[in-house]
């Protein structure tokens, strides 16, 4: 274990034991003792979800302000999308490709009608999606523009995350991600986030083949980049025909306060990636939109996943759009969203603590005046937990805010209280 693991964990290991809790000991003990330490949870120990709250083993309940990373837009056991799932998984659960099924071409109907793109790539987790992109640009980039073998390049912006696996570390400039785990996948280059003039410069290479980006860095800490700039990346990629990827795992199904935050502005990504929230938290689906002048470059035998597109999956994520658009969340998050940071920002507005408030829709974060390697918003994490919601930080001083989108006004307002409150202790 590197020394960063090693000191995490004996900082979580002393929460754990001096911050007096009602949390199960033997729950958190058993993890350590049998799983890998790869994760550094809040001590809470969690049983039970429905809706915006989710239950510990104790029994006391929390808003759920993290939502898995933004997979549970619809909230916890959303009825419909269970009722999706257990009516398909009693019939049909898994054929692989090899065979056609009789759920899937409806799925890809619907979804590539939904977002308006040719067709769809189904897979299962998000970095599959990511990975599947990188793949596609590629093949597009030798097939289509022209790149000699083996030279396509893919520009990524600082503070990206796009996930674990070696490629997706390969483009990462943390070093929490990608120290100890080289050699490193090559053709990947890194420019600031929200500038332009970077990209411009790099995507005059005639060996580009896409710049990939998230509309909102979401891991990075919920940056939010000058309004314009996703415009401005449209419009550079068509000029030097380079694709553009928007990574959308965190910030799409409604979380940004529309269906896709690139719908902000004029900026229709060519490769779009899903993930997260397309299953309401219910399973791993992840899918690829682009149209066939790009999905068609990738032929039988060249990509594939074994659990991608299974009819169970395929049912779930057609409910788990379903309930976005009927409950109106796009709605809901563009509405309330805007009305917790102006409640935040009056209400915090003399905090010494609290530094910035930012955000879109019902993905916000505060940041903390505090270093980054300082503990501040960890202890204000366990703090909201003692007093009833569930935060979580990204960097040491920056704690986001991602409630279920099926939150109501009285919810939200209930919740605004204890971050107040809990934040004016700090001070
Ligand atoms: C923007 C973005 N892309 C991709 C991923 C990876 O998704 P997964 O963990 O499902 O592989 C994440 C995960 O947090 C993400 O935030």
């Amino acid at each position: 274990m590197t020394n960063l693991g090693i000191i995490g964990l004996k900082h979580y290991l002393c929460k754990v034991k001096t911050l007096g809790m009602n949390i199960d000991q033997e729950y958190i003990e058993r993890e350590n003792r049998y799983g890998a330490h790869n994760y550094h949870p809040l001590p809470v120990v969690l049983s039970r979800g429905e809706g915006v709250f989710v239950w510990d083993v104790n029994n006391k309940r929390y808003y759920d302000f993290l939502s898995a990373y933004s997979a549970v837009n619809q909230g916890h056991c959303n009825i419909k999308i269970l009722d999706a799932l257990n009516l398909q998984a009693s019939k049909l659960t898994l054929t692989s490709r090899a065979f056609h099924n009789d759920v899937l071409g409806d799925y890809e109907e619907f979804i590539t009608n939904l977002f308006g793109y040719d067709k769809i790539l189904p897979m299962n987790t998000g970095v599959e999606g990511g990975e599947t992109a990188n793949k596609l640009a590629r093949k597009w980039g030798y097939m289509k523009k022209g790149i000699k073998e083996d030279k396509a390049r893919i520009i990524f912006a600082h503070g990206n995350f796009w996930g674990r696996t070696l490629a997706a570390i390969s483009s990462s400039d943390d070093p929490l991600s990608y120290k100890g785990f080289g050699p490193y996948m090559p053709g990947y280059s890194l420019i600031p986030y929200n500038d332009l003039d970077a990209l411009e410069h790099e995507l005059k290479d005639p060996n580009v083949a896409a710049f990939m980006v998230e509309p909102i860095q979401g891991e990075a800490g919920v940056v939010v980049p000058d309004d314009g700039y996703l415009a401005g990346v449209r419009s550079l990629c068509t000029k030097y025909n380079v694709l553009y990827i928007a990574d959308e795992v965190q910030t799409g199904i409604a979380r940004t306060g529309k269906m896709l935050a690139s719908d902000y502005e004029d900026a229709r990504p060519d490769i779009l990636i899903l993930g997260k929230a397309l299953s309401g938290g219910v399973l791993p689906i992840s899918a690829v939109l682009a149209d066939d002048e790009i999905m068609l470059c990738i032929q039988p035998g060249e990509h594939g996943s074994t659990f991608g597109g299974n009819p169970l999956a395929c049912k779930v994520a057609k409910a788990a759009l379903e309930v976005v658009i009927d409950e109106g969340l796009s709605d809901n998050a563009f509405v309330l969203g805007d009305l917790f940071r102006q409640e935040l920002n009056d209400r915090l507005s003399s905090s010494k603590i609290v530094k910035l408030i930012r955000g879109k829709g019902l993905l916000n974060a505060i940041v903390i005046n505090d270093t980054e390697d300082s503990s501040t918003a960890w202890d204000i994490c366990l703090a909201l937990r003692d007093n009833g919601l569930l935060a979580k930080p990204t960097h040491g001083n920056i704690i986001r805010f991602a409630p279920p989108l099926v939150i109501t006004k009285e919810q939200l307002m209930d919740c605004i209280d204890i971050i107040v409150s809990t934040l004016t202790d700090f001070d």
